[in-house]
């Protein structure tokens, strides 16, 4: 039996990854429990989620730190308060420098098929319009460990979706998001199992 992952998440909008987390842990697919929910933005819609569940919310908000090294430890002391074995950025814009020990133990999804469209200010809609306006035939989505290079470290898993004709940023962001909702929980498992090992540039999942 493998013990309930706790998680910490890092948000900055609407909160739609964490409300995927949070129908999955209520469907039993998701053996977590959320111990906190931080925002870099004030306003964030996703803290509303949260807190609908009881879960504790912080704001770290960026504009208020000097520089990334300020954003990052305030973000660490939140997070040291709690339990955590594994972070997760969920929809979160910012740069979160790491310190040594949550090394390797923090993830990101990107709406996007990595090392296409992404990095810096590649976010959300920017990337789906991009994909579109590029004419790429296939998108999808990444979920990979992070480092303290935007959509960078070792990948997890990725899954991909057509583009079609006729597709507006929305309609080919909420088939992206579809997937989203199945890998980003695959990924949370197979790290809860022990079973992702990171060698370098790439991420071998071990059998069960
Ligand atoms: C998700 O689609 C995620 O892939 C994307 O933000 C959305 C979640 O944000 N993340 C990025 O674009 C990171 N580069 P939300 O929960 O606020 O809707």
């Amino acid at each position: 039996m493998i013990k309930k992952i706790n998680l910490g998440v890092l948000i900055s909008g609407s909160g739609n990854t964490l409300q995927n987390f949070l129908d999955q842990i209520e469907q039993g697919k998701l053996n977590a429990a959320i111990q906190v929910a931080i925002s870099g933005k004030p306003n964030a819609a996703g803290l509303d989620k949260a807190r609908k569940h009881g879960i504790p919310t912080s704001v770290v908000s960026y504009s208020n730190h000097s520089d990334i090294d300020a954003f990052s430890q305030a973000i660490t002391n939140e997070l040291d308060k709690y339990p955590i074995d594994l972070i997760t950025f969920a929809g979160f814009m910012h740069l979160y420098k790491i310190p040594d020990k949550y090394k390797g133990r923090v993830m990101n999804i990107h709406p996007g098929l990595i090392p296409a469209f992404c990095g810096h200010n590649y976010y959300g809609r920017k990337v789906h319009e991009s994909v579109i306006n590029y004419g790429a035939k296939v998108s999808g989505c990444t979920v990979h460990f992070a480092d303290n290079v935007y959509d960078n470290g070792p990948i997890i898993i990725q899954r991909t979706v057509p583009v079609l004709d006729d597709d507006t940023p929305n309609s080919l962001a909420a088939r992206v998001f579809q997937e989203e909702c199945e890998a980003y929980p695959e990924a949370i498992r197979l790290f809860a199992a022990g079973r992702l090992k990171i060698e370098g540039r790439k991420v071998r999942i071990l059998k069960p």
